[in-house]
Parts: C-alpha cells; sequence; structure tokens
C-alpha cells in the first residue's frame, strides 16, 4: 500500500472544548476506493515522534470533490499535534486499509455507535439503502444532523440526559431490536459487548468494528493481533488491520 501526500481542506473542533475534531483531506484515490468501515494510517508529522502512523476510521467521503473526512478525539500527543494541523497543511496517508463493513442493504439495518465509536458509522448509512441509527454520547453530541440526512431514524442518548434519552444507547436498542436483521456497532468495547448480548439473544446478525493499537497497518508486524473464536469454541489470532477492523460479532473475543 503506497502512502500518499494530502491537503488538508478542514480541520476544526466539532464540539467547544470537549477534543472532538473533524479534518478534511483532500484525494481522488483514497475517496474512489474508499469502503465504509476502513480507515486511514496518518502520520503525524515528519519527525520521530511520532514514529508510528496513527489509525482512524473513514467518516465520510465525497467521491465528487474527491474528499475524505475523520473525526478525532485528542488521546495523546499524536492526536494533539493533528488537532494542531493548518489547512492547506500537506499530510502523508496510507489507505484506505482494512476491510470495511459487509453493506447488508436489503435487510433491515440499525448502525449502533457510542462516542467516537460514532464515526465511521455515518459512511455506512449513507451506503445502506435504509437504515435506523442509535447514537449514544457521554455528555455531547456531533455530526447528528448528517446521520439524520442519511437515516431512516435518528435515536440519541447522552449519560447526563443533555440531549435525548438520559441512559445508554443499548437501552434504546433493546426496546426495538426485533425490528432488525443486522446490526453493525462501533464504539467502547463494554457497549459493544452489550450490542452483541442483545443481538445473540434476539438471534440478529451483528458486525463489530473493534479498535487494537496499531503499528504498520498493512498486516507485517503483528501488534494488532486479536482474539477471535471459530464455530467449534477454538480460538486463534487475526490481524485487526488487515483481517478487520470489522468481525462477525461471533467471532470477537471481547475478554482478550
Ligand atoms: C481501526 C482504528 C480506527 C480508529 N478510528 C478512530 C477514529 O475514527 N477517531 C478517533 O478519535 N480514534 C480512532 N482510533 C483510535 C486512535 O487511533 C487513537 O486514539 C490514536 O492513535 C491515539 O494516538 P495519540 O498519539 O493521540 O495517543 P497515544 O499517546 O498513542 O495514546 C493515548 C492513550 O490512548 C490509548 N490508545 C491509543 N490507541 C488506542 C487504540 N487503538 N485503542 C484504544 N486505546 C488507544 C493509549 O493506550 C493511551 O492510553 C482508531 C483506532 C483504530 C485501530
Ligand atoms: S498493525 Fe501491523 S500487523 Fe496489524
Amino acid at each position: 500500500m503506497d502512502n500518499e501526500i494530502c491537503k488538508v481542506i478542514q480541520n476544526k473542533e466539532l464540539t467547544k472544548g470537549k477534543g472532538i475534531y473533524e479534518m478534511v483531506l483532500q484525494s481522488e484515490k483514497i475517496a474512489d476506493a474508499a469502503m465504509p468501515g476502513q480507515f486511514i494510517h496518518i502520520r503525524i508529522n515528519a519527525g520521530y515522534y511520532p514514529l508510528l502512523r496513527r489509525p482512524i476510521s473513514i467518516h465520510s467521503v465525497d467521491k465528487t470533490k474527491g474528499t475524505v473526512s475523520v473525526i478525532y478525539h485528542i488521546k495523546g500527543q499524536g492526536t494533539e499535534e493533528l488537532s494542531r494541523v493548518k489547512t492547506d497543511t500537506a499530510m502523508d496517508v496510507m489507505g484506505p486499509l482494512g476491510n470495511g463493513f459487509p453493506l447488508l442493504g436489503n435487510k433491515k439495518c440499525a448502525v449502533v455507535g457510542g462516542g467516537i465509536g460514532t464515526a465511521p458509522l455515518l459512511e455506512l448509512a449513507k451506503n445502506l439503502s435504509e437504515c435506523d441509527a442509535y447514537l449514544g454520547f457521554r455528555d455531547c453530541v456531533y455530526k447528528i444532523e448528517a446521520f439524520e440526512e442519511s437515516c431512516k431514524s435518528v435515536h440519541i442518548a447522552t449519560e447526563d440526559g443533555s440531549v435525548g434519552y438520559k441512559g445508554y444507547i443499548i437501552e434504546l436498542l433493546e426496546q426495538n431490536i426485533a425490528d432488525y436483521e443486522v446490526v453493525y456497532t462501533c464504539g467502547p468495547k463494554v457497549m459493544m459487548k452489550c450490542v452483541v448480548d442483545i443481538c445473540r439473544k434476539n438471534k440478529v446478525e451483528c458486525y463489530v468494528s473493534i479498535e487494537e493499537r496499531m503499528g504498520c497497518g498493512i498486516g507485517a508486524c503483528l501488534v494488532c493481533a486479536c482474539k477471535v473464536q471459530e464455530e467449534n469454541g477454538e480460538w486463534h489470532y487475526k490481524k485487526a488491520c488487515k483481517d478487520g477492523p470489522v468481525f462477525h460479532a461471533k467471532e470477537v473475543v471481547f475478554d482478550a
């Protein structure tokens, strides 16, 4: 996989003081090839730290304009430096990487995201013919209008009750689970484990996008090895960067 130098079209904070940013990059090549659920691997700067690229999910693609957008949360030095990148800067980006979500838009679908895990679900929703969104946040919401444009209905929960239902998004999903044949989820492990349990109990197919720490991003270093389970109960390791980040729920071992 070649890297590409992409111009930053926009890099702005979405939530005042909460450290959630959206970056839009110009890349006809990545925009053209991108599938929902894939990620890009960004070199933060030309220096020695951070040495490793940082993986960020593709949030939205505009194939006509040749742009790709990502939403990121400031976690450490890499994402903090990313937040200070100015418009017109040339960024070194690899992608699109990973497998992406299987598109089962002929079935009744729901996308279920928590916090920054809502980001990759927008491009997925845009590519399903019809789906409902379940979006959970702690205390601030973002990109709701974009989901409203692409989904049949949008359910919102916040832990502090500032927007939508006060509580966890899985409570809303559980009430409506009988409406769905397929659920796609991305977010904190504890939330995704609950989503998988709800789907399993109700015999609903489920796909999970997992976040493992990554090195190379292309299957060469094994940093992202994650435990997966086979039908017969045996388990082995797969590479989250190449075999994932999306897995069928029955493969995922959450307590690994
Ligand atoms: C496939 C994939 C897609 C991702 N998509 C997004 C996205 O759309 N938006 C977004 O904000 N983040 C996303 N992430 C997570 C993002 O890559 C990390 O937050 C980022 O690399 C942290 O870099 P940093 O230098 O700021 O922090 P670091 O200094 O590297 O780490 C700061 C803290 O974050 C923890 N951390 C770092 N990476 C991860 C990880 N992968 N999983 C869990 N904890 C981690 C570290 O343990 C540490 O506690 C994704 C990760 C993967 C693997
Ligand atoms: S990050 Fe190197 S093998 Fe997955």
